[in-house]
């Protein structure tokens, strides 16, 4: 052995996950470590999906962790892993052509690097390195582990991001752009949702052209103990893939749901079983709306660049003060918008000057298409990808989705405590 462990009588053996997703490069590191026996490998993972499940469950101390891989990069990994296994010290292996990347590994919170072709004793010392530097981290995240276990469980599930859409006015196009942005967003590698919680009036269904009976309502009837199998039996399946629950058949079956403020804690349920949710929205606001705010990690935003629909947007985003949500939570959406040939046209800076908020997408005015698409069941981005208003909806997919996989500081500012929640929809609401 090379080193040996030095402010302990009893030997440390360090525990170390690897994550490659070419399998000479598991059993070359394997081999190597084979040799030292203060080192052991408590798990090999071929891509970074894999890599993020057998942490969870082996909490190694150091995990080696390649850069490229096919389904999620290494730099995704390392961000979700320092979020929620935050025992574990992250070191990233590439080729010397990726150091642009490890900038962003760095940031993403891995402890070190290497370089491959990666040495025995460049990679003993990195990981005994790693081990160290990351003590103090690892044992109070495990002192906190031990006090608390559920809670870390807890925060462990939760991988999927919730995008709540909502438009504070009737038929600005909220439907239109919930149901556009989840298939926008559907790929081999990831599993989306599209949910109706419009509980009185959801559209989906005709939009989607789907048939089911089961509802929202089945499932909020059983929050408590939900279950992969219960769920995946409730939902329906449009012909491109897409999964959605959809909403009560009729407005009246809306009254039967006791408590609408489980919708939030459903929602969030989903979005363990899936890696975006969608919400599709009602305008009207009550508890129900805000347990879905509250859980959304984006809420967007849809008006229309027309007078009253922007006098509502001010509205709509006072409420989102009000609800002490960070600025960056509202993604702000406009959507009918008219071609810049178009006379009396209000443009996206003119609203972003009145309202002193980015907008961050523009879909345009197309009814041709977009009705076209709705009476086929289809969605609008099966239309030319190249041209708008497809294209507007897969660049506001795609936004969206890159600004969710970045790493959030302000993660811990969104998680709202259950407490407040109660007051603030009081003074909300006049209280
Ligand atoms: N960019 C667009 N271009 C043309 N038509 C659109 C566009 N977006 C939405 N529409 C049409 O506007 C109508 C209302 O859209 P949608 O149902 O999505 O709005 P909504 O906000 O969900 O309405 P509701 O308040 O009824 O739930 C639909 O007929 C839809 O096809
Ligand atoms: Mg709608």
């Amino acid at each position: 052995m090379s080193d040996t462990p030095s402010n302990s009588e009893k030997k440390e053996v360090i525990r170390v996950l690897l994550v490659d997703d070419i399998p000479e490069t598991r059993e070359n590191l394997r081999k190597l470590l084979a040799f030292e026996s203060d080192i052991e490998v408590v798990g090999a993972a071929a891509t970074g999906r894999e890599g993020i499940e057998m942490a969870r469950e082996t909490q190694p101390d150091v995990i080696l962790m390649d850069i490229n891989m096919p389904d999620m990069d290494g730099i995704a990994a390392t961000e979700i892993i320092n979020k929620e296994i935050p025992v574990s010290a992250v070191v990233i292996m590439s080729v010397q052509e990726d150091a642009a990347y490890l900038r962003r590994a760095m940031q993403a919170g891995a402890r070190d690097f290497l370089f491959k072709p990666i040495s025995g004793d460049d990679l003993y010392a990195t990981i005994r390195k790693a081990y160290d530097l990351h003590r103090a981290t690892r044992e109070r995240f495990q002192r906190a582990a031990q006090a608390a276990p559920e809670a870390t469980a807890k925060k462990a599930e939760r991988l999927g991001k919730i995008i709540v859409v909502y438009s504070p006015q009737g038929g600005a196009g909220c439907t239109t752009v919930a149901t556009n942005i989840a298939f926008a967003l559907m790929r081999e590698d990831t599993r989306v949702l599209l949910v109706d919680a419009d509980l009185q009036f959801g559209d989906v269904e005709v939009f989607l052209n789907l048939k089911a009976q089961t509802t929202i309502i089945d499932l909020l009837d059983t929050v408590d103990d939900l279950d992969e199998e219960l769920v995946e039996s409730i939902l329906a399946t449009h012909d491109s893939g897409l999964r959605v629950l959809l909403a009560p058949h009729h407005p009246a079956d809306a009254d039967k749901i006791k408590n609408r403020e489980d919708m939030g804690k459903l929602v969030e349920k989903l979005a363990m079983m899936y890696d975006f949710v969608v919400v599709d929205t009602q305008t009207y606001i009550d508890d129900g709306l805000i347990s879905l705010f509250d859980v959304a990690d984006r809420i967007v935003l849809v008006a229309n660049p027309t007078l009253p629909s922007i006098k509502n947007a001010r509205l709509a985003f006072d409420v989102m003060d009000a609800l002490e949500y960070p600025p960056e939570k509202v993604v702000f959406v406009l959507n009918r918008m008219q071609s810049e040939r178009e006379r009396g046209r209000i443009s996206a800076e003119a609203i972003e000057n009145n309202l002193k908020r980015k907008v961050e997408g523009q879909i345009l005015l197309d009814e041709k298409t977009v009705i076209s698409a709705v009476n086929r069941g289809v969605p609008v981005i099966a239309s030319n990808r190249n041209r708008s208003p497809a294209k507007d909806f897969i660049e506001l997919a795609a936004h969206l989705r890159s600004i969710l996989s970045e790493r959030e500081e302000e993660e811990e500012l969104e998680e709202p405590e259950q407490v407040s929640r109660k007051s603030r929809g009081l003074r909300l609401f006049g209280g």
